[in-house]
Formats: C-alpha cells, sequence, structure tokens
C-alpha cells in the first residue's frame, strides 16, 4: 500500500475535490483539525479525515510519523505518537470507486513548546538614575520561535519587546534576551518582570508565562555635599556646621550625616525637594578639626570634608589709673592679654581716636602713659588688639572712659566781652565757662547781680565761674540800651518875644540809645538850617510866616517819640505904628509900649544871668543826644 502511493502522487495530478461521478455533484477529502496543526512537542496527535464522496472506496494517510488508523466508511483517523518532528505535514486521501481519481488534503503539523521556566536576572537591584543596567530575560525550550514575544515590564508597563518574526528556526530553543535599561526614578520600588507569549492563534493556544516579579530600588546622588561652616572658631566656642545637597533621590529614604572630628553630630536633617540640608553645633577641642557630610542613601555613600582652625584668644584687659584724674596728673594706661594661639597679635592703643604713645613690656602687653588735658575729658581710651588668621584679622577691645577734672576756663564765643541788652526786656549776660565739674557761673557790678537790665545797669561786670578745682574771672562790658524820649523843644535863642528879623533856635531835647535820628516838621522851610545831627534848627531872620507848631519826631531801633511846640513871631513895629496911628489908643496904649519895653529890657537882663550861670555849671547842660538827660 505504501509503495502504489509514490507512484499515485506522481502519476496523478493532486486533488483535493473532484466532481463526483455519481452524482455529478464536486466532492473534497477534508482533514477536520485544519490545515495547519499545532502539536505539543513529544505528544499524541489525532487526527480525523472525512470524505464528502459517494463512491469512496479507501480512505488512507500518508506521513512520517508513527500511526495508528482507523477507517470508518468515508472518513479515516489517525493517532500520530511522539510527535518529535519539528515540522512535518500528513496527507490524508481517498480512492474513489468509480474513478481512477485520488482525492487528498494536506497538513502541517508543527510542533510546538509552551514557555514553562521563565527568569529575569537583574545584575544588581540597586539601580542609579541614568545609568544603564542589563536586564536578562531567560526562556528555556520555547518553540516555534517565530511565534514568540518577549516582553521586559515594569508593572503593568512593557518596555522592550522582542519578537522573531522572520526566524526560520523551528526547533525549541533556550532564550537569553537582555535589555539595557536606563535607571529613572519612576523605577524605584517597581516590580521587573519578564513575560513570554506563544501565540498560536488562530489555529492554536495562546501561551502566556511570565518570571517571577524583581522590585528595584533606584537612587541618585548626582552632587558633592557642600559644607558651611567657619574657617575659624575661637576655643572653647561652638561652631555651627550646615551641610547641603541637591538632587537626592529618593530623598525621604535618604539621610544627612554630620560629623566633627570623625563623631557624629546630632544633625538636624531637613528635606526639601530633593534638596537635603543638615544643621549641627559642636565644640571643637584640637587646634584643627574635620567636618564630614555624608548623604546616605542605603548602602550608598558620598562623603565630604572641610578642615577648620581653632584659635586661643582671650578678651584684653584694660586698666587704667586712674581714669578718675585732675588735668595735669599722668595716666597710666595698661592693657594685657592673657593668651592668643596664633601669637600673632597687634596693638592699637587709642584715646579719643588719637594714638597714645605706649611701650611694649611684652608681646601680650602694653603700657601708655598719658599726660591727663582738659581735651582729653570724657574720652574714651581703647585697646584694640587684632589677630592676625592666615586669611581673616579677628580683634577685641576693651575700653574706659576718662574723666579728667579741670578749673573753669572763659573763652569769647561762650562768654563774650562786649554785650548788649535792651532795658524792659528779659534777657541776661550770657556768659559760659568750660570746666568740670560744670562750673556755676555769676556776673555781678559793684557785687551786685542785675536780673532786670535797665538803662542805669550799664557797666562792666565781673563774671566769675567756680567749681571744685578753681575760679575764673572774666569782665564783661554791658551797654543797656533804651527807647527813646523826648523831654522838651527847648527855644535856646531868643529868650522871650521871639521878634521879626531875630534868629530863632530850636533844639529837641531827647534820650535814647542807640541814639535817636531827628526829623523835623516845621511850618516854612526857607531861612532854616539844622545842626549836623539834626537835633537842633535855626530859623535866620525869623518872619511871621515862620509861626507855627515845630514837631520834632526822634526814632531809633528800640521805638520812637514826638513832641510839638508852637513859635510865635512878633512884628513890633506894625504894633509901635498901630500905638502911632491909634489916636484913640491915648496914653493907656504908649503906657503899654512903654511898659513893655521896659520889661523887654529887664527879659534880656534876665536872660544874660541865666547865660552867665549856664556857663558855669557844664556838667548840667542838655545833651540832646545824650544818655542821661537833665533839666534845670
Ligand atoms: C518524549 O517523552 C518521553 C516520555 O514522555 C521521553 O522518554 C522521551 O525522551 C521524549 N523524547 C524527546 C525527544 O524528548
Ligand atoms: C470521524 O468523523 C466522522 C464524521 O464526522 C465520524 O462519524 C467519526 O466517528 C469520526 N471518527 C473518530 C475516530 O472520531
Ligand atoms: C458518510 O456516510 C454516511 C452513511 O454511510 C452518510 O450518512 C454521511 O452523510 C456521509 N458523510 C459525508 C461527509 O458524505
Ligand atoms: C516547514 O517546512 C516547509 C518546507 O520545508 C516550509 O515551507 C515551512 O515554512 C516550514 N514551516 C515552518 C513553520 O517553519
Ligand atoms: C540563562 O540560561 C543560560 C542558558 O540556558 C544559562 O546558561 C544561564 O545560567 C541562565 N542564567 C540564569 C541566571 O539562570
Ligand atoms: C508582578 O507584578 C505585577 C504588577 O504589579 C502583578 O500584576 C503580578 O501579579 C506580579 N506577579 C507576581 C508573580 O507577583
Ligand atoms: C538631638 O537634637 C534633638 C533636637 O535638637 C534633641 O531633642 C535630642 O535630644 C538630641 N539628641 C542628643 C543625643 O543630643
Ligand atoms: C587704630 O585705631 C584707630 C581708631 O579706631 C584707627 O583710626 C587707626 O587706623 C588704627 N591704627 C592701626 C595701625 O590700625
Ligand atoms: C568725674 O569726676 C568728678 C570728681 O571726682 C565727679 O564729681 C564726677 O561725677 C565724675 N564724672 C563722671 C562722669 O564720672
Ligand atoms: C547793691 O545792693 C545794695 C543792697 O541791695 C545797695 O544798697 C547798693 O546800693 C547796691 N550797689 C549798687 C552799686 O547798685
Ligand atoms: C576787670 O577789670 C578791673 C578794672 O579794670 C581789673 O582790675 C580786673 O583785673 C579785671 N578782671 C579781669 C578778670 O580781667
Ligand atoms: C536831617 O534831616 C534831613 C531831612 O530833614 C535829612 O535829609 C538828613 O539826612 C538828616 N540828617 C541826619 C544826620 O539825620
Amino acid at each position: 500500500m505504501l509503495l502504489v502511493l509514490p507512484f499515485a502522487l506522481v502519476a496523478l495530478p493532486w486533488l483535493s475535490q473532484v466532481p463526483s461521478a455519481a452524482a455529478g455533484k464536486p466532492c473534497s477529502v477534508t482533514i477536520l483539525e485544519g490545515s495547519t496543526i499545532y502539536v505539543e512537542y513529544n505528544t499524541t496527535l489525532s487526527l480525523n479525515c472525512t470524505s464528502s464522496c459517494e463512491d469512496t472506496q479507501d480512505m488512507n494517510w500518508e506521513t512520517s510519523l508513527k500511526k495508528k488508523t482507523v477507517r470508518g466508511g468515508n472518513w479515516t483517523s489517525v493517532e500520530l505518537s511522539d510527535v518529535t518532528l519539528w515540522n512535518t505535514s500528513v496527507i490524508c486521501y481517498a480512492l474513489l470507486r468509480n474513478a481512477e481519481d485520488t482525492l487528498q488534503q494536506e497538513a502541517a503539523v508543527i510542533a510546538y513548546r509552551p514557555p514553562v521556566s521563565v527568569n529575569i536576572v537583574l545584575d544588581e537591584e540597586i539601580m542609579e538614575v541614568n545609568r544603564s543596567y542589563p536586564i536578562t530575560c531567560n526562556i528555556t525550550n520555547v518553540a516555534p520561535l517565530r511565534n514568540t514575544l518577549v516582553s521586559f515590564r515594569r508593572g503593568e508597563d512593557t518596555l522592550h519587546v522582542v519578537t522573531f518574526e522572520n526566524t526560520g528556526t523551528v526547533e525549541g530553543v533556550n532564550l537569553q534576551l537582555t535589555h539595557n535599561h536606563i535607571a529613572q526614578k519612576a523605577d524605584h520600588r517597581m516590580p521587573f518582570s519578564c513575560l513570554v507569549e506563544l501565540d498560536l492563534q488562530p489555529e492554536g493556544r495562546l501561551f502566556k508565562a511570565s518570571s517571577k516579579n524583581v522590585t528595584v530600588r533606584t537612587f541618585a546622588l548626582p552632587e558633592k555635599p557642600t559644607i558651611d561652616m567657619p574657617l575659624y572658631v575661637e576655643k572653647g566656642s561652638e561652631v555651627t556646621a550646615k551641610c547641603q545637597v541637591s538632587g537626592v533621590f529618593p530623598a525621604e529614604e535618604a539621610n544627612l550625616r554630620l560629623t566633627l572630628n570623625g563623631e557624629d553630630l546630632n544633625a538636624t536633617v531637613k528635606r526639601m525637594d530633593g534638596t537635603m540640608t543638615a544643621e549641627a553645633q559642636g565644640s571643637p577641642s584640637s587646634a584643627e578639626y574635620t567636618v564630614s557630610c555624608s548623604p546616605i542613601l542605603w548602602d550608598k555613600v558620598k562623603v565630604t570634608e572641610n578642615i577648620g582652625y581653632v584659635y586661643t584668644f582671650s578678651n584684653p584687659v584694660l586698666q587704667v589709673t586712674d581714669a578718675n584724674t585732675k588735668m595735669g596728673n599722668d595716666v597710666t594706661i595698661n592693657c594685657s592679654l592673657a593668651e592668643a594661639e596664633p601669637a600673632d597679635i597687634r596693638f592699637n592703643m587709642t584715646v579719643g581716636g588719637a594714638p597714645l604713645s605706649c611701650e611694649e613690656v611684652s608681646l601680650f602687653q602694653q603700657l601708655c602713659t598719658l599726660p591727663a588735658q582738659m581735651k582729653d575729658h570724657a574720652k574714651e581710651v581703647v585697646c584694640d588688639v587684632q589677630l592676625r588668621l592666615p586669611s581673616q584679622i579677628i580683634s577685641k577691645q576693651a575700653s574706659a572712659r576718662l574723666n579728667v577734672t579741670y578749673g573753669p576756663v572763659f573763652s569769647d564765643s561762650d562768654c563774650p566781652s562786649v554785650q548788649t541788652l535792651v532795658e524792659g526786656r528779659t534777657g541776661t549776660i550770657s556768659c559760659r565757662a568750660e570746666g568740670n565739674p560744670a562750673p556755676y557761673i555769676k556776673c555781678t557790678k559793684d557785687g551786685n547781680e542785675t536780673s532786670d537790665f535797665a538803662r542805669a545797669d550799664s557797666g562792666t561786670y565781673l563774671c566769675t565761674a567756680t567749681n571744685s578745682e578753681g575760679v575764673a574771672g572774666r569782665n564783661v562790658t554791658v551797654t543797656v540800651e533804651y527807647q527813646p524820649t523826648i523831654s522838651d523843644i527847648e527855644v535856646i535863642e531868643p529868650k522871650g518875644v521871639i521878634t521879626k528879623g531875630e534868629t530863632v533856635t530850636l533844639r529837641c531835647l531827647a534820650s535814647g540809645l542807640p541814639p535817636p535820628k531827628y526829623r523835623w516838621s516845621i511850618p516854612k522851610v526857607e531861612s532854616v538850617t539844622y545842626s549836623s545831627d539834626n537835633s537842633t534848627i535855626t530859623v535866620h531872620d525869623a518872619q511871621t510866616h515862620h509861626s507855627g507848631s515845630y514837631a520834632c519826631s526822634i526814632t531809633n531801633a528800640h521805638g520812637s517819640h514826638k513832641l510839638e511846640k508852637n513859635i510865635r513871631v512878633t512884628d513890633l513895629m506894625q504894633i509901635i505904628l498901630a500905638a502911632v496911628l491909634g489916636a484913640a489908643a491915648g496914653c493907656g496904649l504908649l503906657t503899654a509900649a512903654i511898659g513893655y519895653y521896659l520889661y523887654y529890657r529887664a527879659q534880656k537882663i534876665r536872660k544874660y544871668k541865666l547865660q552867665k550861670a549856664g556857663q558855669a555849671s557844664t556838667g548840667q547842660k542838655l545833651m540832646p543826644n545824650g544818655e542821661s538827660s537833665a533839666t534845670h
């Protein structure tokens, strides 16, 4: 039977469908399992083939596999045990009774191996962000490869897929696939796995197999931490060290460790958006100290170290003997320092900012002498010590204030020797004096102190300043000014009746300081002259039109005053003419005229006598511009 087949195959065209001789209808042979059949490798495959032809005489299978055939009327089934061929085919054929045709149907039989063992291999489960790490998927004995798909997965996400669509390999193979993954923050604490899918659809099944999950951790420690601390620290003082590092991931799982000379400090750690800061205090004891800062993430550590120095610098001690001293005494100033390390120090001794002359007793001591002077009072003595470190200068000071006592001293600016006051206005002599303690000042004239200054208080005052250290005196000339007043307008000449043609002289009798300015208001200005200061007015060749009111006004800085006087110029000739012409006037008038003449003469004699008497006592003469005036 098997021997016949090759001939049949060669002689007859392979047909799966022929028109049925009996019915005239087309009929066919069909392998019920389809034209492509997947079978798991090394297992048994059962196939069934049917013929639709009425005149089917015989049916059989052709295969290179070990077979066990069962025949029905118009069907045949075969059992193929232990399929160990990866790619083979089977043929079902039917021999028709009344025809010489042979109908056949071929099917491809492909063995498969479902993925059973999938392993994921990561070199490191802690990965640094942005670095590449290989992820390997190990899959044992899978076939066929072209239906195999391998996914590298992170959680539910697919990172990478490998397919083998065009491969010719049909046998089962072990796969070792590597994907280089760039670590990301998103990977942190995510499960990584390999998924293998063997997709035999639509003819076969879809097999899936996944590796175990490997949880990875990712981290970032990109930067070196920076340490902020003082380069120099005074011995015994506390140093604050700060450390900062950015870009730390995951910051919440990281820590910052600060050490001082290798010993852990109790640091306060803060985290903000991947930036971590730590702050701690410590007291270094050695001359040199080291602070280290280490961000720690699980077993990952990045260390930075800084070196600082410890110096010794005691406070300067300033002794001033005596800070309370009398002017002229020597003040001794002693400034010393207990210790300084490094011993590079400079003293700067000053009083009121000016340098003091000092002697260097030792590297650590200065001794200065200051002859106390007035100007040194209340000044500060400063002992400024500088410690010179290689890149820094540290200074410390001690100071004391001087109290130099000295007797009173007058100066022209504080107590002018010429002063002016105004009568009636509050005001007193302006006089101060320097001195320590502050001196007491008193100004007297003839032993008396004045409070309300009047014109009579002008004169020289003796001002005295007194304190515990002594007394000083100063003469102050005081002028008391006052407002002007006119006491009278005196007719100097003529005495008595002013007759036409006479020369009339009027004087405005006034007082005032400073001397007032005079101004006249008169009836007629012609043939009138003034004295140089305008205090006196002279009418030459007086006429009746010069009669009237003569007003004198005076002014100085403190006020003004005005007084008027009526002057009458008489025409004697008119009177005499009237007497002569007035016949009716008779003796009475003549007697009156004679009487008047006699009276006039008497007045002239009286005036002469008065002038004689006035010349004898000039001291009492009226002074128009005098400070004092007296009327006689
Ligand atoms: C097929 O399977 C049998 C047992 O099930 C085993 O003994 C044999 O070695 C297998 N053959 C192959 C080629 O794997
Ligand atoms: C093969 O198929 C035919 C038709 O469907 C059926 O009658 C027969 O029982 C089948 N044989 C086997 C072994 O299943
Ligand atoms: C096979 O033969 C049986 C009777 O012998 C018939 O009932 C059936 O329809 C036939 N099947 C085909 C596919 O022709
Ligand atoms: C099986 O072999 C045949 C012939 O050698 C070939 O054409 C076919 O592509 C192969 N099938 C697979 C799945 O490799
Ligand atoms: C992966 O498979 C290869 C070959 O099958 C094997 O040599 C290797 O040891 C496997 N690796 C791991 C980690 O299982
Ligand atoms: C692996 O992780 C994924 C995603 O979280 C989850 O769906 C799956 O069940 C896990 N597999 C195993 C074996 O734990
Ligand atoms: C560390 O500092 C914290 C807060 O500043 C404090 O509560 C704690 O007692 C300190 N621990 C030690 C050992 O000094
Ligand atoms: C000393 O101190 C005074 C006042 O502070 C300063 O003006 C002067 O420059 C200093 N002299 C030196 C040498 O430092
Ligand atoms: C200065 O010394 C005088 C005299 O000893 C004293 O009365 C005064 O109170 C002192 N002043 C200060 C500011 O110490
Ligand atoms: C000083 O005052 C006394 C009494 O108060 C008085 O008698 C004397 O005249 C005054 N001396 C002068 C110059 O004013
Ligand atoms: C004040 O003047 C008087 C008189 O001229 C004089 O004796 C006295 O010494 C002067 N006093 C002072 C402090 O100048
Ligand atoms: C005197 O008075 C006249 C005007 O009346 C004036 O021009 C002159 O300046 C005055 N002279 C003085 C010294 O006051």
